[in-house]
């Protein structure tokens, strides 16, 4: 009988995904979710086909130059700035993420933060456990309009759209966005967005959006200079990742108000946060659970899987970053 291909499942799964994946593989799972260390990694990767990861693995030149037998690594996330996909391609391992499932349940969760930086519901909630509500106040915990504001995206992809459609449709907002290339003039139509320069959105929107993906070219995206020509009623939301705000940056503008509030699901250096964020009170601060709906985690989970058990299989993946790998 033909030996089964091994594969190394980084992080816990859902039990019946992993199930799937020992039906046709030699799996080597991690089920109490330890974080493997850049070196357990490297052990643990020895001898395998493929492996499924998350967020949290890096697989660049060197570790790939050390896992000869390695053909793919799906990357249970739409992101994948945990890889170098050009080492990939050149170590010609096949590279895989999770597009579309998340798209909708991500811009939801754009909005959820929105609305919840925008109306301040984390600070009132703090403020009534605390025991602090004596009496009502005209003025008290009083934000940001949200319906017919403005809205700016930065990074029109599949989930800026959703989020433009529900501000546009939904919100009755005006949306302005800014990407690295101006959209088709019928999704403009669509989403009901104008495209801007970066300046004239941060200039123009009371609220900011950012859903761009991670490169050295996005590192920094929002800095100083950037917080410097927000409205200081303005709101900020990050759902994109760690490392395109400056979050020590961020931090001073909110501790001075030079605007008005922040919503962060993701942080440079996760799962550290930047200490002063911790305690300026006018940030809404999550731990990176944008997509995180049961159904669309499992959905997640299942694509990385497909992806896995295609390639290992019969040689086709469903949804590749680096075709080129195949032909
Ligand atoms: C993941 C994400 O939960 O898909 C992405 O890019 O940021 C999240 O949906 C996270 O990266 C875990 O892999």
């Amino acid at each position: 009988m033909m030996k089964k291909p091994s594969v190394l499942v980084a992080r816990a799964i859902f039990p019946e995904v992993l199930q799937q994946l020992q039906s046709v593989f030699e799996v080597d799972h991690n089920q109490n979710d330890e974080i493997l260390s850049p070196a357990q990694l490297h052990a643990r990767l020895q001898g395998k086909a493929g492996a499924l990861t998350t967020g949290s693995e890096r697989i660049d030149g060197p570790l790939l130059n050390a896992c000869q037998g390695l053909k793919i690594v799906a990357n249970m996330a739409v992101g994948y700035n945990n890889f170098d996909v050009e080492a990939m391609t050149r170590a010609g391992v096949l590279a895989t993420n999770t597009p579309d499932v998340l798209t909708e349940t991500t811009a939801d969760f754009g909005f959820a933060l929105l609305m919840a930086t925008a109306r301040r519901v984390c600070e009132s909630e703090h403020f009534l456990r605390a025991g602090l509500w004596t009496k009502w106040r005209y003025d008290m915990f009083a934000g940001a309009e949200v319906h017919g504001s403005t809205l700016g995206i930065i990074g029109m992809g599949r989930i800026g759209q959703g989020i433009a459609r529900r501000a546009a449709h939904g919100f009755g907002m005006q949306v302005i966005y800014h990407n690295r290339s101006r959209l088709a003039p019928e999704v403009e139509a669509e989403c009901k967005a104008r495209y801007v320069d970066k300046a004239t959105l941060l200039r123009e929107a009371d609220h900011v959006m950012l859903v761009v993906p991670y490169s050295a070219q996005s590192h920094h995206t929002i800095g100083a200079h950037e917080l410097a020509l927000m409205k200081p009623t303005a709101t900020l939301v990050n759902i994109a990742r760690g490392g395109i705000v400056d979050d020590a940056a961020l931090a001073q503008a909110l501790r001075e108000r030079r605007i008005a509030a922040a919503g962060l699901d993701v942080y440079e250096g996760e799962p550290q946060v930047h200490p002063d964020l911790l305690t300026v009170p006018n940030v809404v601060l999550t731990p990176h659970i944008a997509s995180a709906t049961t159904r669309t985690r499992m959905a997640m989970a299942q694509l990385a899987a497909d992806n896995l058990m295609d390639y290992l299989l019969r040689g086709q993946a469903r949804t590749p970053i680096n075709p080129e790998v195949v032909q």
